[in-house]
């Protein structure tokens, strides 16, 4: 859409164009063709597609993603999550560059509650596809709500495998992201696992562009046990690496038999591209979070109440009191208090 901004006769014949066409699209099919198919002619320069995906949302397997974007999205909404930060980005950008992956990417977040988890994936869902978790090429399953009896596993399975074949041959770059995770039970990550691996098709479809997000609360006990270390120790937060974290994850979650996720065997097949643990916030943390939360209410940041709402949260260990029990979690719901 660049090259018609250059040319704003072409702009406001085309912005015209496309009002007339979009009141024809609530009435028949064919005249929406001839007026997109007239846009594209009269402009010159601009695809059928790219005309039509102006009114309906494509699936542009071929468009790369705009890391600088989403670095700057992460880089300005999620706070104090340097590690999850660094591996999202990494993970998303060489997946996405790469023409040919071999498996689809899988990423695995794990962190203590309202750290970020499902605020990332909206993130993430944001920048792979426009419209984001209203995208018709973004699904987000909730174990408990998605798949609550354990006696109808049978049928989540087949309609869950159903309902990931079809969405990926509609669109490769699809987006599946699994709330829950340790709540899911091991028969429907058993379901998953198949699409996982590094198959060049099942049943004549590739899966190898699509994306899996797992979340869970599952190892944000002992994330958080290395954090409170560091801290005890006089180390500063921001020299947290991943490799700190992830011996520590690997024996309280991957090794754990009582691990949904180590009976599922993902970890044994390796079929899990990246583990991202999420650290547990602190007041300063908090404190952002209500700031961010007033912004986006379109308020003025009054310091004294981002304070009180921050001093109603309960933090953890009793002692030093660091952590914040819940995140950001309850922050939207107590600044309507204030
Ligand atoms: N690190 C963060 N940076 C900015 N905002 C955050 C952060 N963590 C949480 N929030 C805010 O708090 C809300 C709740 O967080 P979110 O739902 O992402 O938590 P979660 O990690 O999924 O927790 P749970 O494990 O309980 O599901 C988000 O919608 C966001 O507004
Ligand atoms: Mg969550």
């Amino acid at each position: 859409m660049q090259r018609a901004e250059r040319f704003p006769g072409a702009s406001v014949l085309l912005l015209l164009l496309l009002l007339a066409a979009r009141v024809v699209t609530a009435f028949e099919p064919i005249s929406v063709g001839i007026a997109i198919g007239a846009v594209s002619a009269l402009t010159g320069y601009l695809s059928y597609k790219d005309v039509y995906c102006r009114f309906a949302e494509c699936c542009r397997e071929e468009q790369p993603l705009n890391a600088s974007a989403l670095k700057l999205d992460l880089e300005e909404k999620l706070f104090g999550q340097h590690v999850a930060t660094e591996v999202i980005l990494k993970a998303l950008t060489g997946f996405r560059n790469n023409k040919s992956p071999k498996k689809p990417l899988t990423l695995s977040l794990h962190g203590w509650a309202g750290t970020g988890k499902n605020f990332v994936s909206q993130i993430v869902a944001e920048n792979l596809h426009r419209k984001g978790l209203k995208s018709n090429f973004v699904h987000l399953f909730v174990s408990t709500l998605h798949f609550p009896h354990e006696q109808k596993i049978k049928l989540y399975q087949d309609q869950l495998q159903k309902w990931i074949r079809g969405n990926v041959s509609a669109c490769a770059n699809s987006v599946f992201i699994f709330d829950e995770m340790d709540k899911l039970h091991p028969g429907i990550i058993d379901a998953i696992k198949p699409f996982l691996d590094y198959y060049e098709q099942v049943d004549g479809v590739s899966y190898r562009k699509a994306i899996f997000i797992f979340l869970s609360n599952a190892g944000g006990d002992l994330i958080t046990k290395t954090a409170l270390d560091f801290w005890r120790a006089g180390r500063k937060r921001e020299d947290i690496q991943l490799k700190d974290l992830e011996p520590v994850l690997s024996v309280g979650v991957f090794n754990n038999k009582h691990s949904g996720l180590w009976h599922s065997g993902l970890i044994d097949r390796n079929l899990i591209d990246y583990f991202i643990p999420f650290l547990p916030l602190e007041y300063r943390h908090v404190k952002m979070c209500v700031r961010a939360e007033m912004k986006a209410r379109g308020s003025a940041v009054d310091e004294d109440v981002v304070t009180r709402v921050a001093d109603e949260m309960t933090f953890f260990p009793k002692d030093e009191k660091i952590y914040s029990d819940k995140g950001c979690k309850t922050v939207q719901s107590r600044l309507d208090f204030h």
